[in-house]
């Protein structure tokens, strides 16, 4: 899973476009961990090269809990408890009705994950495992939790996505692997407790950060992409 660099064998392609394409194309979201420990300074250079993202004024909306050890066992274990109780009301990160192509996409992403999995669809408890495994950050060493000022809307939350994107390919690059999760969300109460947030804190994501388990099946997913004449609007080329 590290970064491919060269795109031919003959002549390897070391133009920064290159270097930065397999780097982007290359990052995937990863569901199993090696426990093997990330150190505090590698972690503060991957915050450090992702605060470069671009924000609306620069307003820099973002901020981070770097969850480790005791510290991250702590966290997860007061999810789980609350996931197990299952009185804490589900998150929906959709709007109802659902847009029907998002809808067919999500779909798709279900079957490719549970497929890899080795988990059946209609096996509900199978599946509540897997989202059990997202609050223990998938086995992951470092647990992040990233937080916003909730009153801020949705350009702020726009930069947050380019500062997570940011996040996510430093550490790709540095061999480290990650996995973006929203199902923290469900659980803001917990966490806003046991962080001690500000009552206007809201969770944006949490996030995995660790070395990814090279021989789990479930590393081995390549999400499909629209094809960029898809989603693309031409006007006023000549060819
Ligand atoms: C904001 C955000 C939240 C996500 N939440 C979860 C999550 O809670 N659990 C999970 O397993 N994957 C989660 N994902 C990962 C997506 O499923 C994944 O990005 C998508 O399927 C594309 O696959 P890729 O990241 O491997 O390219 C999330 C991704 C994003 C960007």
């Amino acid at each position: 899973m590290q970064p491919q660099f060269a795109t031919s064998s003959r002549t390897p392609d070391t133009s920064p476009a290159a270097a930065i394409d397999a780097i982007i194309r290359s990052r995937m979201s990863v569901r199993a961990f090696r426990p093997a420990p990330v150190p505090r300074s590698l972690v503060s250079d991957i915050l450090d090269v992702a605060r470069a993202a671009p924000s609306t004024f620069n307003t820099q909306p973002w901020r981070v809990y770097v969850l480790a050890g005791a510290a991250r066992a702590a966290l997860s274990q007061k999810i789980l408890a609350a996931h197990e109780a299952n009185t804490h009301p589900q998150f929906a990160p959709f709007p109802t009705p659902q847009p029907t192509d998002c809808i067919a996409r999500q779909n798709e992403f279900g079957g490719l994950l549970y497929k890899a999995l080795g988990i059946d669809r209609a096996d509900s408890m199978g599946r509540g495992r897997q989202t059990a495994r997202n609050y223990m950050f998938f086995g992951a060493p470092i647990g992040l939790i990233f937080t916003i000022n909730g009153t801020l809307t949705k350009h702020s939350w726009l930069d947050y996505g380019l500062f997570l994107q940011n996040v996510m390919l430093a550490a790709h690059t540095r061999g480290l692997a990650t996995c973006p999760q929203v199902s923290f969300v469900r659980y803001q109460s917990v966490i806003a407790q046991h962080l001690r947030l500000s009552p206007s804190d809201a969770v944006v994501c949490g996030m995995s950060l660790g070395y990814a388990d090279e021989s789990a099946a479930v590393n081995s997913l390549s999400m499909p992409r629209e094809a960029v004449d898809g989603f693309a609007v031409w006007e006023g080329f000549e060819e």
